[in-house]
């Protein structure tokens, strides 16, 4: 199946969409010759000289995969993977427990404190079910998982869930929260959304994004 087509199945875009889409990812690929795309020029400025390698943001209801593909694109990359929900947990980065939720209420700003040196240095996937509280210059690129409701459901289940937990989340996929968010969070030209149904989209999505980084150029070179 083509990309188009898959893209129109399950994401509702057009060819018309999916063929800027593709052409966005080629010019991200020949940015490294200078010839200033849009999206080279921005990448370049938001290295502004200081980033030598890319920052991406992988976001996504829970349960879309987002570990699984950044721990596969670390591994490739040697990009430094960084979860946020754990290292919300291993250094308490937050306000305690939300019993309604069922989750700790993260807190933003020690989050950000703790994260600004590594962001600054470059190099990070960063893996969170929320994009809107990052500074927008951290990122080179950001990810939405998107996963079709019912396999969602079953995975989320498979983790018992509760019910109202359960219905959160995938309220949260089919109104495709976390696409909107990052859309008014980042420009547009730096959201790509990726499906994430089962294994041959984990592996394409890790081949997509590990040519992307390849093809990032360093400073020195662009
Ligand atoms: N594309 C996929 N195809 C099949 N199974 C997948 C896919 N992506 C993830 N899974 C499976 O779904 C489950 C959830 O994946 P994962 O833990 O990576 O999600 P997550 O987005 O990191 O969730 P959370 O936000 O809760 O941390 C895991 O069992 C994983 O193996
Ligand atoms: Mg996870």
């Amino acid at each position: 199946m083509l990309y188009s087509e898959f893209g129109m199945r399950y994401f509702g875009h057009s060819e018309n969409y999916w063929v800027d889409f593709i052409m966005r990812l080629k010019d991200m690929r020949s940015r490294t010759t200078g010839v200033g795309s849009e999206i080279g020029v921005t990448v370049m400025e938001l290295g502004n000289g200081k980033r030598r390698k890319p920052n991406i943001l992988v976001t996504g209801t829970p349960g879309t995969g987002k570990t699984t593909v950044c721990t596969a694109l670390a591994e490739v990359t040697q990009l430094r993977h960084i979860n946020v929900g754990e290292l919300v947990k291993e250094k308490n980065l937050h306000d305690g427990w939300d019993d309604e939720l069922d989750c700790y209420v993260i807190n933003e700003d020690l989050v950000c404190d703790e994260l600004e040196d590594a962001m600054e240095e470059g190099g990070n996937i960063v893996d969170y079910h929320g994009c809107d509280f990052f500074p927008e210059r951290w990122f080179d690129c950001v990810v939405v998982l998107q996963t079709n409701n019912t396999i969602l459901y079953d995975r989320l289940s498979r983790r018992g869930y509760k019910d109202s937990k359960l219905s959160n989340n995938i309220e949260c996929e089919i109104f495709q929260v976390l696409l909107e968010e990052a859309k008014e969070s980042y420009s547009e030209d730096k959201v790509m959304p990726m499906k994430s149904d089962d294994i041959d989209d984990i592996n394409r999505n890790v081949a997509t994004l590990t040519d992307w980084v390849r093809n990032w150029p360093l400073p020195s070179q662009s």
